[in-house]
């Protein structure tokens, strides 16, 4: 999927929380969900410290050190499996290889439709049905390969109630 925000968007973004640097977080956010392609742009981290009055390095750091920003632009799905002990002891790694399989891409990697994107996470605190995966905010558990098949299905195709069944409530 190709960036799709334009300077005048990432400006409104920042209006809409009245240009307040303590809001940080948030547009950044709005930024990467706008953006089409799942990341910060450097532009728009160049424009937010300019418009925030905020250092470029703070903003860096911010997009480093949270698992849910990217500075490179990932699928329109991030699938991120949990790598925490809990989550390990419970085979997390045959679940990233089941949607290595079903995805036919590489952990880390991205599928050539630009759809989905294979990464890890730590724990989002459903220990008791792991191992699990997350999409978006939606957290999947007790997972198996027709799960994880039926999940990619779903996102794919556009069929929410497909995936509805599967995931836990919070
Ligand atoms: S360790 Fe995986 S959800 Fe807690």
């Amino acid at each position: 999927m190709q960036e799709q925000l334009t300077e005048g968007q990432v400006l409104k973004i920042m209006e809409k929380y009245d240009n307040d640097a303590q809001q940080l977080i948030a547009v950044l956010l709005d930024i990467q969900a706008a953006s089409g392609a799942n990341y910060v742009d450097e532009r728009w981290s160049a424009l937010t410290a300019r418009v925030l009055n905020v250092p470029l390095s703070k903003i860096y750091d911010i997009l480093t050190f949270y698992a849910m920003f990217s500075s490179t632009p990932r699928g329109e799905y991030v699938i991120e499996i949990c790598k925490s002990t809990p989550c390990h002891f419970t085979k997390a790694e045959e679940v990233v290889g089941w949607f290595e399989q079903v995805l036919g891409i590489q952990m880390g990697g991205t599928t050539l439709d630009k759809k989905f994107t294979l990464s890890r996470t730590c724990c989002v605190g459903a220990c008791d049905v792991g191992p699990v995966a997350k999409i978006g905010d939606e957290v999947y558990g007790d997972l198996t390969l027709e799960k994880v098949s039926t999940l990619v299905r779903s996102y794919r195709e556009g069929l929410p109630s497909f995936r509805e069944a599967l995931a836990c409530q919070n």
